[in-house]
């Protein structure tokens, strides 16, 4: 039977009860979705040769693109994506074996990279490429392509960082009663 959450080689994806999957998002492989994350409509993500990790109450907006980097002689851990807590990841983000700390915003239609490293409260702008193994430095914006440090993020920017994460929580929820009384 084909599913949209699906293992691959034995490895299904492990999820909180917590969580909404929209049904129209692919899932396939090791990937951990821990409390109250959601996923939006359209989401590809493939924990296929490496792992995924989206941390509580994260959120992955529609049309967005997951993917990791096999280890290899050279680079033995390969590049896993690492989604810490409280995370935005806007509309048809792509994310690809990057490490991204709590409470930050990725834009919509932003690229990060192989081995790139968001620390904690950070906003990526719209758009924004984000290349291999840059370090995005906690409490910054950064926008462009290659992306640049644009300035420290404000004490209203900092504050909106978890409370955007708690609305898409806020949300998701309002779609499993929706969920629950549709079945
Ligand atoms: C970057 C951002 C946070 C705005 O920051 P800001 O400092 O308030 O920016 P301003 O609107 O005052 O614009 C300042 C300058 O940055 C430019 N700018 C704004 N957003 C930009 C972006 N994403 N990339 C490049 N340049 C950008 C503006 O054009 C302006 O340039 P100028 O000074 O030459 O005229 C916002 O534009 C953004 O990208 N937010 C992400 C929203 C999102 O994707 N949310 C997820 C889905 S809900």
């Amino acid at each position: 039977m084909s599913t949209n959450v699906r293992a691959y080689q034995g490895i299904h994806p492990d999820l909180a009860d917590s969580v909404y999957v929209d049904e129209s998002a692919v899932l396939v492989g090791d990937i951990k979705l821990d409390h109250d994350a959601s996923i939006w409509p359209l989401v590809a993500a493939r924990g296929d040769v490496n792992k995924i990790c989206i941390g509580k109450r994260s959120n992955v907006q529609d049309g967005s693109i997951l993917h990791v980097t096999r280890k290899s002689l050279a680079n033995p851990d390969g590049h896993p994506l690492i989604i810490g807590d409280d995370v935005t990841i806007g509309h048809k983000a792509m994310l690809h074996g990057c490490k991204i700390g709590h409470r930050v915003l990725i834009g919509m239609g932003a690229i990060l990279l192989d081995g790139a490293v968001v620390e904690d409260d950070v906003i990526v702008g719209a758009g924004s490429l984000v290349p291999p193994n840059k370090v995005l430095q906690s409490g910054f914006l950064y926008v462009g392509s290659p992306c640049k440090q644009a300035r420290p993020l404000t004490e209203a920017e900092r504050a909106f960082l978890p409370q955007s994460a708690d609305n898409y929580v806020r949300l998701k929820n309002e779609y499993l009663v929706d969920l629950q009384q549709s079945s």
